[in-house]
């Protein structure tokens, strides 16, 4: 019940210069240096001020850097919920070695517990979030994992074909939580969800309900998505739905 790495094998600060891994045997080595030449590939995220937030999912504590300035730099509550739903029926879902794609993933809890779960996980968000997310992941994941998550740019709507064919990746679940509230890119968001889906993709999509706008989507999703309601969690006004794509 304790966190995935000691310090000396924590990843550096995101602004920090990287470092040369040196401890393990030299297949652990080798891991974690391929995963801290990962982590230089995205420039470091630069906030004034950090926190650093606990949570507990799947028996670990989970310590996620969050800092205010960002959207994409909080835990928000539909992560939680989600998290909370995948640790409580993980063999349901099946996610031992399943293959996951999160949108919006901010600054990643939901990828770090579906990597601890034993998903294959790669997490997506705008490029700026990305030295947060990447982070946060290694920090949680390294040698606690099966599979080590990896971090993608996946802006909605944008260079889909390109970026994710459909030739090369298939993906069991597509996560999202609270990736729908008052922004300009509802169709986007909903344009990558369908695009993402291919027969036998599931959407687990968890939101807080807060605006009309919320209820338009939902309407929308619906009319693309065979859409079951999960769970609710009323003290957050939090909602999780599943989705399967109409394919007639
Ligand atoms: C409210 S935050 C939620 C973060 C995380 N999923 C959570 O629940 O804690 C919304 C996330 O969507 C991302 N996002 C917003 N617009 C986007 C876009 N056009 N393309 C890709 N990601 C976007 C933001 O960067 C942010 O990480």
């Amino acid at each position: 019940m304790d966190r995935c790495l000691p310090e000396a094998q924590q990843p550096p600060h995101p602004g920090a210069p990287p470092e040369e891994a040196t401890a393990g045997p030299p297949a652990e080595s080798d891991k974690i240096a391929s995963s801290l030449h990962s982590l230089q590939k995205f420039v470091p995220t630069e906030y004034a001020s950090y926190t650093q937030e606990h949570y507990q999912f799947a028996g670990k504590k989970i310590i996620i850097q969050e800092s205010i300035e960002s959207y994409g730099a909080v835990v928000w509550p539909g992560a939680t919920a989600l998290c909370q739903y995948l640790e409580e029926h993980s063999e349901e879902l099946n996610l031992q070695d399943a293959k996951i794609l999160e949108i919006g993933a901010g600054p990643g809890l939901v990828s770090i517990v579906a990597s601890i779960l034993g998903a294959q996980v790669t997490a997506t968000d705008l490029p700026d979030v990305l030295g947060n997310l990447q982070y946060n992941l290694l920090k949680n994941t390294l040698e606690c994992t099966a599979h080590l998550p990896e971090v993608k740019e996946l802006v909605w709507g944008k260079d889909l074909d390109q970026n994710f064919p459909k030739s090369t990746f298939y993906y069991d679940y597509i996560l999202a939580s609270d990736v729908v509230y008052h922004h300009y890119f509802l169709d986007k968001l909903l344009t990558t969800m369908v695009y993402l889906s291919q027969p036998g993709t599931v959407v687990l999509w968890a939101n807080k309900f807060r605006f009309s706008t919320d209820y338009e989507f939902l309407g929308k999703f619906k009319q693309n998505f065979d859409t079951t309601l999960l769970a609710e969690y009323p003290e957050s006004s939090v909602k999780l739905f599943k989705g399967i794509l109409k394919w007639d």
